[in-house]
């Protein structure tokens, strides 16, 4: 791979540990992708960030890293284990919360933002279109490149790192106009009329193409909170990085020559929504899986307005929308409904298991599958139901 003088530099250990070694984890990168060169990228975000995902030896990589390491471009981080402020109200023990803070306390003084937020394009954090990023939130991958417009591969934690050490990354796959073609066609023969139905969309569609590129047709409106689902759950049920929707995302013209033509049917709706269902009466309800948008803040507001919860409900969100929904006036109703917010975390990354829950009601397709994979039993729900479910027995 032909690298610049500068790079080069870093690679030959002139700026440091750090840099040498992430330098060291992009050409190997380069390498097996066949990458010509490195590009320049605008901004990073990292995933890894729970204690329960990294364990010590991640924290070790970290702590070793920060001791001479500096983020070169803007850079925020994933949710984390816990609430950085309120993890003793959550249930967290002091065992985890020690191991937490340590590894956030390692990314701050790599310089990256504690933003701890999987919607990263909601605060602050907003890249533009055709701009080279190194995300590595799946869910905001896939919703930077395909309503964004931004050019991102699907990064693992390291290689995000490293990108932001260098601000640099690999230049292939989605980088390049060529690997952003669609690949299939979903005809999409029902309507739509919540975000769920994308989050059920998207789970089906994820696991028919895999890594593909789907291209949606017979879709007319979606809002940015179902564009949001849409992308949580078809990077969660396969690899998928990209998708067009034709007359609404930036690049729907970009297909290929020959695309596989899968419909999606009233039917797959209805049986897609079912497979995500267990049995079980749920003694945890949570919402915000990607973490919530001001509108859904709102809906869940209302919802909740004179009400008050019976078992434990999360609505996760990220500070910087938090702060707005307290501005709004959406956020005292919802704390004194007794609903928790769930900030720096989520139901998936906190170790909720471990703390005695066994079902899981949510409105997210991603949060269904990560959740099973835990142990956990779900029942997929809309908005509206999850905050039913939470007030129930009140
Ligand atoms: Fe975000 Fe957690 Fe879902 S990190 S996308 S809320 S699994």
């Amino acid at each position: 791979m032909h690298l610049t003088n500068e790079e080069e530099h870093m690679l030959a250990g002139g700026e440091g540990h750090a840099t040498q070694k992430a330098m060291q984890i992009l050409v190997a990168l380069g390498d097996i992708y066949g990458a010509e060169q490195m590009v320049k990228v605008a901004s990073v975000q990292v995933s890894g960030v729970s204690y329960k995902n990294l364990g010590d030896a991640g924290l070790e990589f970290l702590t070793v890293l920060a001791a001479d390491g500096k983020a070169r471009v803007k850079t925020t981080l994933n949710p984390a284990g816990m609430s950085l402020t309120d993890w003793r109200s959550q249930g967290i023990s002091a065992g985890f919360a020690e191991k937490q803070l340590a590894v956030i306390d390692a990314y701050r003084r790599l310089g990256v933002e504690i933003s701890c937020t999987c919607t990263p394009y909601l605060a602050g954090n907003e890249p533009r279109f055709a701009q080279h990023i190194a995300w590595g939130e799946s869910s905001a991958v896939v919703y930077a490149n395909s309503v964004i417009g931004a050019r991102t591969n699907r990064e693992g934690g390291p290689s995000a790192l490293a990108s932001s050490l260098t601000g640099r990354t690999p230049l292939y796959g989605l980088h390049l106009e060529e690997n952003r073609k669609a690949t299939h066609c979903i005809d999409v023969g029902t309507l739509l009329w919540y975000p769920e139905d994308y989050a059920a969309l998207g789970y089906f569609v994820g696991k028919v193409v895999r890594d593909g590129i789907p291209l949606f047709r017979g879709i007319r409106l979606a809002s940015l909170e179902e564009l949001k689902s849409l992308s949580a759950a078809l990077a969660s049920s396969g690899g998928v990085a990209m998708f067009h929707i034709e007359g609404i995302t930036p690049e729907w013209g970009l297909c290929s020559d020959q695309m596989e033509g899968i419909p999606f049917t009233t039917n797959d709706l209805a049986e897609t929504e079912a497979q995500l269902n267990d049995q079980g009466d749920p003694d945890f309800v949570s919402v915000g899986c990607p973490h919530c948008s001001l509108l859904e803040l709102a809906t869940v507001a209302k919802l909740l307005d004179g009400k008050k919860v019976g078992r434990e409900f999360w609505v996760c969100c990220s500070r910087e929308v938090k702060r707005q929904s307290d501005k709004a006036g959406y956020s005292q109703t919802i704390e004194a409904s007794g609903a928790k917010f769930a900030m720096d975390t989520c139901m998936v990354v906190a170790p909720i298991e471990e703390m005695g829950y066994r079902v899981v009601a949510t409105n997210s397709a991603k949060a269904c599958h990560y959740l099973r994979n835990n142990g956990l039993r779900v029942r997929f729900m809309s908005l509206e139901e999850c905050v039913q479910e939470a007030t129930k027995r009140c």
